[in-house]
């Protein structure tokens, strides 16, 4: 049985619907999982011991929250302390990462989504875990000042995102993605 680690970070809880979608469909596929709001917990994580990590956060300034960034310089920190970065970062073969964030590119659309995505990918590629895939679901603003950004940005009218479509594409996509990394197990 597929070991997951389902992580994020959601600082109004539109992260927090998607990876709820994540952890029903794993459950759902026979996995076992463990979901983690990093808020609730500061304490370093075994990286290498689940077969797949589900990493998401909202996005802020083209990049994670500041807890997400937090989380992973900590970390990073502890990796480079245990010797778990090398050089080439040799493959773990039977590891994966998917990531995942929440946005709404207001001003410049998907390319807000780009690096908050890369930066969380890079810590797992730096492990040897290869990223298998990459996610962005739009996820509008809730404080009520910035609602209005919710339909004058790049994207269009996101009131209301992630939906209900969207959170079936999230089910599916998770589903799919175990299938295929495990194909023998589920
Ligand atoms: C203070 C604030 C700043 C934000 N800045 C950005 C941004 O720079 N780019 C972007 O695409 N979305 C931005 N957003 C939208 C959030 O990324 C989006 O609503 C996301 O779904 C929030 O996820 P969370 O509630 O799980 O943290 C911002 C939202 C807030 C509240």
């Amino acid at each position: 049985m597929p070991h997951v680690l389902n992580l994020y970070s959601s600082l109004n809880g539109q992260t927090e619907k998607v990876s709820r979608e994540i952890e029903r469909a794993c459950t759902d596929k026979g996995c076992s999982v463990d979901s983690v709001n990093i808020r609730n917990n500061e304490s370093i994580l075994p990286l290498l011991e689940p077969d797949i990590t589900f990493i998401g956060s909202g996005v802020y300034t083209w990049l994670p929250s500041k807890k997400m960034l937090k989380w992973i310089e900590r970390q990073l920190d502890h990796a480079r302390t245990e010797g778990l970065i090398l050089p080439g970062s040799p493959r773990l073969s039977d590891k994966f990462a998917c990531v995942y964030c929440t946005y709404a590119g207001p001003h410049t659309g998907d390319a807000e989504a780009v690096p908050a995505l890369k930066y969380m990918g890079q810590l797992f590629d730096h492990l040897g875990i290869s990223v298998a895939a990459e996610w962005s679901i739009p996820g509008a603003f809730i404080p009520e000042k910035m609602q209005g950004m919710n339909e004058s940005g790049r994207l269009g009218n996101i009131n209301g995102r992630p939906n209900e479509n969207d959170l079936k594409t999230v089910y599916e996509g998770t589903a799919g993605l175990i299938n295929s990394l495990f194909p023998l197990t589920t």
